[in-house]
């Protein structure tokens, strides 16, 4: 159950006070109106992977899941760690073939902290928003009639990346003696967290050493098998009451101190135990152990890296400010908030350094293994307004993988870069060959590598960058030959059919991963996939686009270099107008070529008789039916076009082509597409409340509602526990910035033009936009942007066609008609 609390009510829960002490019986929570604080009362097994995932603590370096201290891997629990980008592989034999998986590391468990035999007889478990900060209260009853209650501070420090801490108060209630205490590092974990992946090989980590490099700190250091990195985590232990007997256990890839201290009933007792993690992908650093016991000395008692820890998520904050103010918002503001926070806990400015891509799924478990798709389109809008260095350096990430992408594109005879669907250490493919359905328990072939599109992503999001910033040093030093060769790699998939008098691409895969093949057909792809082909055109436009945009040294460099010749280009010129998109004869445009063709299913029957449909695919495999036979779409395809372009931009590009798309069609196109789509994915729901945005008010607000509850609700009925769907959180943000509020980065103007639902009162925001500050209100159809005082040249910003001036300390006011 998840109920809120303000921080005045956790002060008087927690607060010590005489006689009673930090722990005592917390008080009742109280209120519902604040939207920094989460709180999950009591202990529920089958939601504790969820609690654990959504109470994960990171700092876009390093993070560790809301697991309880004392908990080890056990079906119910699962205290995963996890560092950005920290990568193994692995062979295995899957469904009877040999593979090989890399996975983002399970990392040594440093929360481990017990306290002696006793039972949970109360919990509450508290996450700050505001302050990174995780509180947990429990009142432990053991076997004597020892009542004991315990209070739990966590954090992963925001301001010092190899940095976290867990403080514990141990107040006796009603008994004196000796409480043990054992804290340590436990190496002997493994990649445990998904279900469907157990029967897996798992074993990542070999412990290298266990120590004690001080009688207060031990530490354990790690490397992986094969990409032979190294993980070291030293942990210093300190308990407040004079010297406590310690002892310590060397035993089984487990390194701890098991201490002893008199205790007093009715006195609080404070363990301190602060971390620091270091990894040899590191820079200046010689030995990550030497690094990370050098950390810990210089780290201060736990308040005070508290202190310094909020001041560097306050400094977040401020960047990442989302307000709703009116009636009824805190419920919504607090879902965004909390959003917010888990993509600043996956990418944050300790990513600037990093070279680690944006995850699915976060650092908050181990779904997808760790791997990076597409998801990052739905991501870096956010980023690049708020702290466009940021978004920048994960585009780095692609940037650094484009010779990879080059070698696949050979690899399948192609020229240009094919970036993988699934990319992990190298940016080679790490999609996997074969997966599980948990209903039929049979491996199933995976063909989703055929997902071309994601190039599609990446070249995208470099524009889209490059729109927002006019950061020219990026698109110039690298971005432009990421557009550039992955328009060449789409050119190079076409092919021309003469009987149509077009070019065609086809066997590829579109984002809905439920059209996999043709009914029968013997090899995998769909032809002429509607998105996949018009991005490809888009692109080829971009690419002109691009070349345009460079300094002349530049673009007559580039040009050379990648032997990229007027002929070449001049074919891109004709691949924009004649490509070939299947349009059906009623003028609604097709997933792919003949996908109207086949047969229907009737969902409301299955809905009857299976209730949810997001694993249309697994339901029918599970039937002994292919989800490939049927018009029925896990997620937006199409209509990702629509999320993507303008209605404008889409006419224009399919005007270029030959074909038109006159409003009614959109309207025809958009319910054909919305009535055969499952939403098996968290990103579908997002990308429907967009395109339904101006159309179908209340729709579109109730497919926002859900993908902002993703993971609040778990909506896919248990996939939060293995990580959160962060292009989902980062998405609902983006979609009341970009959708409802307009906010839009175009030719050279921050266009604001609100379609702003009047029920989420009014949004306030920050963004940094060229240079300046802009503090943006959007109520109804009224627009404020005051820029914050300081250097910078003035920008232009629009609304419903007026532009003006906008310098340093201006505010503007418009009122959209
Ligand atoms: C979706 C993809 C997405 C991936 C990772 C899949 O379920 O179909 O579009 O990229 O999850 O979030």
């Amino acid at each position: 159950m998840v109920r809120t609390t303000t921080d005045d009510d956790l002060q008087a829960a927690h607060a010590p006070s005489a006689g009673a002490g930090p722990g005592a019986t917390p008080a009742a929570v109280r209120g519902t109106d604040d939207p920094w604080t989460l709180v999950f009362e009591g202990f529920d097994p089958a939601d504790e992977g969820r609690r654990e995932a959504l109470c994960t603590l990171g700092n876009g370096y390093q993070a560790v899941r809301g697991a309880a201290p004392e908990s080890r891997a056990d079906g119910v629990h699962y205290p995963g760690t996890y560092a950005g980008g920290f990568f193994n592989r692995l062979p295995d034999r899957v469904g009877g073939l040999a593979v090989e998986t890399e996975s983002m590391v399970n990392l040594p468990n440093w929360l481990l902290l017990e306290l002696g035999p006793a039972e949970i007889v109360e919990q509450r478990v508290t996450l700050d928003l505001r302050r990174g900060l995780l509180t947990r209260v429990v009142r432990l009853a053991d076997a004597g009639g020892r009542r004991t209650t315990v209070r739990q501070r966590r954090l992963v420090h925001m301001g010092q990346r190899h940095l976290a801490a867990l403080q514990t108060v141990v107040m006796p209630e009603n008994w004196s003696g000796r409480l043990e205490v054992r804290s340590g590092i436990d190496g002997a974990v493994s990649n445990a967290g998904v279900a469907r992946y157990r029967d897996m090989a798992s074993r990542h980590l070999r412990v290298r050493g266990l120590a004690e490099p001080d009688p207060e700190t031990v530490l354990l250091t790690a490397t992986t098998t094969q990409s032979e990195l190294l993980v070291a985590v030293a942990a210093r232990t300190r308990v407040d009451r004079g010297r406590a007997e310690r002892e310590l256990e060397r035993s089984r890839g487990l390194v701890a101190h098991r201490m002893a201290v008199e205790v007093r009933a009715g006195e609080p007792v404070t363990v301190e135990k602060t971390v620091a993690l270091v990894t040899s992908r590191d820079v200046a650093v010689s030995h990550p152990a030497t690094a990370a016991v050098d950390e810990l000395a210089s780290a201060p008692d736990f308040e005070s890296l508290l202190a310094s820890h909020e001041l560097a998520w306050g400094r977040l904050w401020r960047r990442f400010r989302v307000d709703l103010r009116g009636p009824a918002t805190v419920e919504t503001l607090r879902t965004l908030r909390l959003g917010l926070f888990h993509v600043l806990q996956t990418a944050s400015p300790h990513d600037l350094d990093l070279d680690a891509g944006v995850p699915a799924r976060g650092l908050h478990g181990e779904a997808y293994r760790g791997h990076v798709f597409w998801d990052e389109i739905f991501v870096l809008p956010l980023l690049t307004l708020r702290m466009p260095q940021l978004a920048r350096a994960l585009l780095h990430y692609r940037v650094r993988r484009l010779d990879a992408a080059r070698r696949a594109a050979r690899e399948v005879g192609h020229r240009g870069a094919m970036y993988p669907w699934q990319s992990g250490s190298d940016g080679r493919e790490e999609s996997q060959w074969m997966h599980l359905n948990p209903l039929s328990g049979r491996w199933i072939p995976d063909v989703s590598r055929l997902q071309r599109h994601v190039g599609l992503a990446v070249a995208f999001d470099v524009w889209q960058y490059y729109q927002a910033t006019g950061d020219l040093d990026f698109l110039a030093g690298h971005g432009a030959e990421v557009i550039l060769e992955t328009a060449r790699f789409f050119a190079d998939l076409t092919a021309h059919d003469a009987a149509l008098d077009r070019y065609r691409i086809r066997g590829v895969i579109g984002p809905d991963e439920y059209s996999t093949r043709y009914p029968g057909a013997t090899t995998p792809g769909v032809d002429d996939n509607a998105y996949t082909n018009v991005m490809a055109v888009w692109l080829w436009h971009r690419a002109e686009d691009t070349l345009a945009a460079l300094p002349t040294t530049r673009r007559t460099e580039l040009l050379e270099r990648l032997d990229l010749g007027a002929a070449e280009r001049m074919h891109w010129d004709v691949l924009r107008r004649r490509l070939y998109v299947p349009f059906r004869a009623d003028g609604v445009l097709e997933q792919f070529h003949g996908a109207s063709a086949l047969p229907e299913l009737d969902l409301e029957d299955y809905r009857r008789r299976y209730g949810d449909l997001q694993r249309m695919d697994r339901i029918l495999e599970a039937e002994g039916r292919s989800v490939d036979d049927y018009q029925v779409s896990k997620q937006a395809d199409a209509l990702m076009l629509f999320y993507l372009l303008s209605a404008d931009e889409l006419r224009e590009l399919l005007g270029g082509l030959g074909y038109a798309l006159p409003p009614d069609a959109i309207r025809r196109t958009i319910s054909h597409h919305l009535a055969h789509t499952v939403h098996g994915s968290t990103l579908s729901a997002l990308v429907h409340a967009w395109v339904l945005a101006r159309a179908h008010r209340e729709d579109s607000l109730e497919h926002f509602e859900r993908a902002l509850r993703s993971d609040l609700a778990d909506v896919q009925g248990g996939t939060t526990a293995e990580g959160v769907h962060l292009g989902a959180m980062a998405g609902s943000v983006d979609l009341l910035q970009r959708c409802f509020g307009g906010l839009e980065t175009r030719a050279d103007v921050l266009w604001v033009n609100p379609h702003w639902p009047a029920r989420y009162g009014e949004l306030g925001f920050t963004i940094e936009y060229r240079g300046l500050t802009l503090d943006l209100r959007v109520s109804g159809r009224e627009v404020r942007i005051a820029a914050a005082d300081g250097p910078g040249t003035p920008v232009r910003v629009g609304c419903d066609g007026e532009v003006r001036p906008l310098g340093p300390g201006d505010a503007v006011r418009f009122a959209a008609g």
